[in-house]
Parts: structure tokens; sequence; C-alpha cells
């Protein structure tokens, strides 16, 4: 079946999410990170992460930027540095505009010149997608953000994938889903889109009872990935 939708998760597959704490480390005032800025990035995202999964299956929701606050809050105390507000708020205001990865505007103007719809679905509220968006310069690249505030229920939770479908209406075999978190790649395989996981850090693959069909090195070769299925 033919590719007709290209689907992207947010947050470290089109956005560098390491950038908030890599460049706060470089401000003035921020010394306390030159060290740290690596383990309270992976931190940050582990929490984030896992409070998602967390008020899914509880369904205590909340919406994600609630959630990366909260993650955020962790990571900073176990990182020592719990009482700076300051820190906070600027890490905080740093992730609402994130860098996206260098490829990411060639390739998705080679998914639009190829006929090829192409959107976002992600966990992130409507307005952190959105100042991640035009902060990257990527708003006309793209035909849709979809978030799952829509649903209100995080990924991978298979309501959230329904909102390819409804938006597009193709098949969801006709659908390339790309993402480089392991665990959302394996869920949308297992829920009949064609999966791309974007490997960037060569991590094993995570052991769910689905895999990804597709395992990239970084976006560049979505393109071609999408024409040739
Ligand atoms: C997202 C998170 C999972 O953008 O990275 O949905």
């Amino acid at each position: 079946m033919m590719i007709t939708t290209c689907i992207f998760d947010a947050y470290g597959t089109l956005f560098d999410v390491a950038a908030a704490a890599r460049v706060a480390a470089g401000e003035p005032g921020n010394e306390a990170l030159a060290d740290l800025w690596p383990a309270l990035a992976r931190d940050w995202r582990r929490k984030q992460l896992e409070y998602s999964w967390l008020r899914a299956v509880t369904g205590a929701h909340a919406d994600f930027w609630q959630v990366t606050q909260d993650g955020l809050d962790w990571a900073l105390e176990a990182a020592g540095l719990a009482g700076n507000v300051g820190l906070r708020a600027r890490l905080m205001a740093l992730y609402r505009e994130l860098p996206a990865y260098p490829e990411v505007p060639a390739m998705l103007s080679a998914l639009k010149q190829a006929g090829t719809s192409t959107a976002i679905l992600s966990n992130g509220s409507p307005g952190m997608l959105a100042d991640a968006v035009a902060s990257a310069g990527i708003g006309d690249l793209l035909d849709d953000v979809l978030s799952v505030e829509t649903v209100g229920v995080f990924k991978p939770h298979p309501s959230v994938y329904d909102l390819v479908g409804a938006r597009f209406g193709c098949d969801r075999g006709e659908v390339l889903f790309v993402s480089s978190n392991g665990w959302d790649a394996a869920a949308a395989a297992g829920y009949g889109f064609v999966t791309a996981w974007v490997n960037r850090a060569g991590e094993p693959v995570d052991r769910m009872p689905w895999r990804p069909a597709h395992v990239l090195g970084d976006l560049a070769g979505i393109p071609a990935l999408a024409e040739g299925l």
C-alpha cells in the first residue's frame, strides 16, 4: 500500500529536547550546569515520560506542559538545584523554543513536493507545539499539528493514533509514523501504522510485542523511505 501521510512525533523526533539544558548550561550564571546538564536533561525527559504514562494508566490526565514542569522539578531536585527558581523558569522557557534537528526543513519539503501529507502527532499541548513549530519555522511544511489534548490521554493510548485517520481519512497502512521514541514506534506499529524508529543514539530496540518496521539514524532518509514503500 502506498504511503499518503507521514506523521511525526514532536519531542525528541523533530525537536531536540536536550537543547534546553545544553543551552542553559552555556549561559552566564548557570555554571552549576556545566557538568550536570546531560544528567539533568536525561532525568527531565525520563520523568516527563514516566509521568505521562502514569497519568494515562491512572486516568489522572494533566496536559504535557504540567507533566514537563513536574519532570523538571524532579530532575532539579535530583541534581541538588531544587531552589533555583530562575533556572527553572529559564529551562521551561527554552522548552518552548527547542531547535528542530538540522535535516528537518529539507526532509519535510521533500515530502511535500512528493505530494505526501505531513503532520505532527504529539503529547504536547497545543500552545507548546505552536511555539515550537513557529520558532523552528516549519509551520508551512506541515498540514496539521495534532495534540493529544483533543482526546485527553497520552500516547501510546490508541485513541491518540485514531486522530490521524480522523483528520486525513487514510487507512492505517497508508501512514508512515516516525518517532525517535522506541515505545511510541512500537505501539504505533501495533496499531497498524508503518513505522520508522529514528535511533540517533544507537539504543537497543524496545522489548515490546511489536517492532518498528524501519530503523534510521536520522530523519534524512524519510522521503526516500516513504517513496519506496
Ligand atoms: C511527543 C513526545 C512523546 O512529542 O515526545 O509526543
